[in-house]
């Protein structure tokens, strides 16, 4: 909370105008309302204000970015190290939450440290409206956002849904906030597929892409999940739904990329198709319906493995118990080796009951999770202490943390 922001739940608790504020203290008032909106407070102003309302001076200082000396000395001294270094000696501070909940602000200087709070956000799940929670994540400090939103009011009953013609309006609010804390060279994969409203598909996913388009995102991509395993049914005009989209954007056309993550064995058929290769196979064979595509089958003489398709055949979570739209873990697991390393922060806005994390969890990645309801949140904490205690004991793979409860 900054200073203004103090002030004003100072005077509101106490129920005081700004006007008897000023005369009280003996400030200009529109001094005082320059301050309320953002203006810097002088020492003597921060001194006045914590002997009247009898709060502490020091964290009202915190609070207007204005350091004591021994805070300024280990910021300036200790550059790299001062984030840790200041929560070992403010504990009491940080414990508040008013130290690391922002930018920190030293005479123009922020160090890098300060800035992302990790152990706020990092490998939680926070619970709350992600539009809310989203807000209070630093900007650019993810590197890779994978997520399953409610496909509009799908699940009705079990938790909340957005009628399809609200879709877009209540989702782009979110994509911004996305952008925001993506990082430049980061991507986001949007697992989704439009309802059927009205015997025909409702256009809210198709809506959505241009929308996030004209907001700035970039549509790279659109990958499909084939669900191998989708239940048998009938419908008069359709067959039963197979595949889901999932939706590749970048912000910029440079992006993170690790292909080679992905290869997938090549297959017995090279055995018998590579053995004896003909004079065809030994150069470029240009398509012969022109479409511009052609092959060397050459090339892949001596590989063991071949780059996948942008379809995923992986079947749905069978044992998705106490969640009614768990995708496998296997999914955000594909994406994240294709477009993270090793330590990187993997952000899933819906975490439902923690997939994402899991996979996280299980490939050393970090994870921030939010989730509205508090049964998910729990559920998804319990699959994650699960995965951890999975885990193979290897030193050099990132530290075992125990999730906390954590509200935002
Ligand atoms: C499709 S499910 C995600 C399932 C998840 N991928 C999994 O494997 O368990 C969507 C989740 O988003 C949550 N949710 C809905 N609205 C939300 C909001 N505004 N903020 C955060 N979570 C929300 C729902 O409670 C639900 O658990």
């Amino acid at each position: 909370m900054d200073f203004a922001h103090q002030l004003r739940v100072l005077r509101k608790s106490k129920q005081i105008s700004l006007r008897e504020l000023s005369k009280r203290l003996r400030y200009d008032r529109a001094y005082l309302s320059r301050v309320e909106n953002g203006a810097s407070p002088s020492d003597e102003l921060i001194k006045a204000t914590a002997t009247f309302f009898r709060v502490s001076e020091r964290k009202l200082r915190l609070a207007a970015g204005k350091f004591p000396k021994d805070i300024l000395n280990i910021l300036s001294h200790y550059p790299t190290e001062a984030a840790s270094i200041l929560r070992e000696s403010l504990g009491v501070y940080h414990a508040n939450g008013d130290l690391f909940s922002g930018p920190v602000e030293t005479n123009g200087y922020v160090p890098r440290h300060a800035q992302r709070d990790d152990n706020k956000f990092l490998n939680r799940i926070l619970q709350g409206d992600c539009l809310h929670v989203l807000s209070q994540l630093p900007a650019a400090s993810v590197d890779f956002i994978v997520t399953s939103p409610p496909y509009a009011d799908n699940r009705r009953g079990t938790y909340e849904g957005v009628p399809p013609e609200r879709y877009v309006a209540w989702f782009l609010p979110i994509t911004q906030q996305l952008k925001r804390v993506l990082k430049p060279r980061g991507s986001f994969v949007l697992n989704i597929k439009e309802r059927v409203v009205n015997g025909e598909r409702h256009t809210y996913v198709l809506d959505l892409i241009l929308r996030m388009r004209a907001q700035g995102w970039r549509w790279v991509e659109e990958y499909i999940w084939h669900k191998k395993n989708c239940y048998p049914g009938y419908w008069p005009n359709r067959f039963r739904d197979a595949w889901e989209r999932c939706l590749h954007f970048s912000l910029q056309k440079e992006f993170r990329m690790f292909q080679d993550a992905v290869m997938v064995p090549m297959g017995d058929w090279r055995v018998s198709r590579l053995r004896n290769l003909s004079d065809t196979d030994q150069r470029r064979d240009n398509s012969r319906v022109q479409s511009g595509f052609g092959k060397r089958i050459a090339n892949w003489l001596g590989r063991e493995k071949a780059y996948p398709t942008n379809v995923l055949h992986m079947a749905t979570e069978c044992a998705n118990r106490g969640h009614s739209a768990t995708f496998p873990v296997a999914l955000p697991e594909w994406f994240l080796k294709l477009f993270t390393k090793s330590g990187d922060v993997v952000l899933d806005p819906f975490m439902g009951s923690g997939t994402t994390a899991v996979a996280c969890v299980r490939n050393g990645r970090h994870f921030v999770g939010i989730e509205i309801n508090p049964t998910y949140r729990k559920l998804a904490e319990d699959r994650i202490n699960i995965a951890r205690t999975q885990l193979p004991t290897d030193p050099h793979r990132h530290a075992t943390l125990t999730l906390q409860p954590q509200k935002i």
